[in-house]
């Protein structure tokens, strides 16, 4: 197990590269076992995350060469094995190989995929749409053996804009005969990134980043190239830890409108932003307006980003809320952010955040990525020394952070 340590109260200046999105690259390395030759792709993170995927392909028997930032997939001796719970529960998006080998070869046995405990996360909405598809579904406990002779195009309504039923269910539909039609579609950027992978290789996929996204199949996929967007959430990360502490810190490599909910609630808040093409600067305010939340799917507030403002909200002269209308779950964060010292109350779907309070330094626990990152930030507001047990989290999504974040000022280090 790691553990983060920091000691709080540093000053954050400087400049701090975002790196390539997290859930667009853990989209991208299943969706590359489509292709019929090699992939190449670039802006690549380093994260535990993307570990775990390099496992499963390998084990799929497909070749995985990375330089840095660079990554070459090749798929084409894959052997499409049954991929046990010891790979898939190491991620949430192992269940992307659901709709990756489906779409590809029609059989896929799977376990059941892991990820963040933050609410009940069922996938129906992926099983509902490969049956629309044509596919057939045996549970045998707690591994799926989804089948189809053949995926015919249809129309397929979510009952809920789900990100990963979205990204499954083009992956699953790329070569299926016909066209499909995802309605009530997920808009989140990192699809529309996955959608023009695909396209790049040769897919007709039209209406990536609208509620309604059209997938005319196509018989071969060939090499392409291809860069990953930046991290939205890393960048979210990074804006709010300037908020708090930043003096003139910039962060770059993002794209603004991606983060776009965040920098408007951090302006009602009082923080001072200066925006550019592809960087945002941001200062710590002299004093903090509290400001309610409510988590939406994009372009709403990020869900993600409802854990790591929670720490700032702390900061606020009066009551901050958090409306949570994502996942049921995700509030785990704030008993330990109350462990610091602050004043929360969490009723439901909803929590209270009293502020100004002043953070202490403890030992917490990351109890999942978001909370962790969260913690991380609380912990560098914090007076004196916070420890941060179950860091391992953290490393599911954040490249090099004690690097990237020591450069900028802070003090903290990885055991
Ligand atoms: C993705 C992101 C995660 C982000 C979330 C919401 C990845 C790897 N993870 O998660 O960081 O917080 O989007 O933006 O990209 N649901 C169902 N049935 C389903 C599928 C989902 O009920 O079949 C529910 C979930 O339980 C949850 C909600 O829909 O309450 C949203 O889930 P979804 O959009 O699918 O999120 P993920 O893809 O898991």
């Amino acid at each position: 197990m790691h553990i983060v340590k920091i000691k709080g109260g540093k000053t954050l200046s400087g400049e701090i590269v975002v790196s390539g999105a997290k859930n667009s690259i853990v989209g991208l390395m299943p969706a590359a076992v489509l292709c019929d030759e090699d992939v190449n792709i670039y802006n690549v993170p380093h994260l535990s995350d993307v570990d775990n995927l390099i496992d499963i392909l390998e084990y799929l028997n497909v070749g995985v060469e990375s330089k840095e930032d660079y990554m070459k997939i090749i798929p084409t001796n894959l052997c499409n094995k049954p991929i046990h719970s010891e790979f898939s529960k190491k991620l949430r998006a192992s269940y992307y190989f659901m709709g990756a080998l489906l779409g590809k070869y029609g059989h896929v046995e799977i376990s059941f995929p892991g990820g963040c405990v933050i609410g009940a996360r069922p996938i129906d909405l992926h099983l509902k749409g490969f049956k629309a598809l044509g596919a057939t579904i045996t549970e045998n406990g707690d591994t799926m053996i989804i089948d189809a002779d053949e995926l015919i195009g249809t129309n397929i309504y979510l009952d809920f804009a789900s990100v990963g039923a979205t990204i499954n269910l083009m992956l699953a539909a790329v070569k299926a005969k016909g066209k499909t039609v995802i309605e009530n579609a997920a808009k989140e950027p990192e699809i529309v990134n996955i959608a023009t992978f695909l396209n790049s290789m040769g897919a007709n996929i039209s209406g990536a980043g609208t509620n309604k996204i059209k997938i005319e199949g196509v018989e071969y996929l060939s090499s392409c190239f291809h860069e990953v967007i930046p991290d939205r959430i890393e960048a979210g990360t990074f804006i709010i830890m300037g908020a708090a502490l930043g003096d003139h810190l910039k962060v770059s490599n993002l794209i603004p409108e991606h983060v776009y909910s965040l920098t408007e609630k951090l302006r009602e808040m009082g923080v001072p932003l200066e925006i550019g093409p592809d960087y945002v600067i941001v200062s710590k305010p002299e004093k903090y307006n509290p400001v309610d939340v409510q988590t939406l799917v994009y372009p709403g507030f990020v869900t993600d980003h409802q854990q790591l403002i929670a720490s700032l909200m702390v900061l606020a002269n009066g009551t901050s809320s958090i409306e949570e209308t994502i996942y049921e779950n995700r509030f785990q964060n704030l008993y330990e952010l109350s462990k610091m010292g602050a004043r929360i109350k969490v009723e439901g779907k909803k929590a209270y955040i009293y502020g100004p309070t002043k953070l202490t330094g403890t030992t917490v626990m990351a109890t999942d990525l978001r909370a962790g990152a969260g913690l991380v930030i609380a912990g560098l507001m914090a007076t004196g020394e916070t420890e941060i047990q179950n860091a391992d989290y953290i490393l599911r999504g954040y490249e090099n952070i004690v690097e990237k974040l020591s450069n900028i000022g802070a003090e903290l280090e990885l055991i």
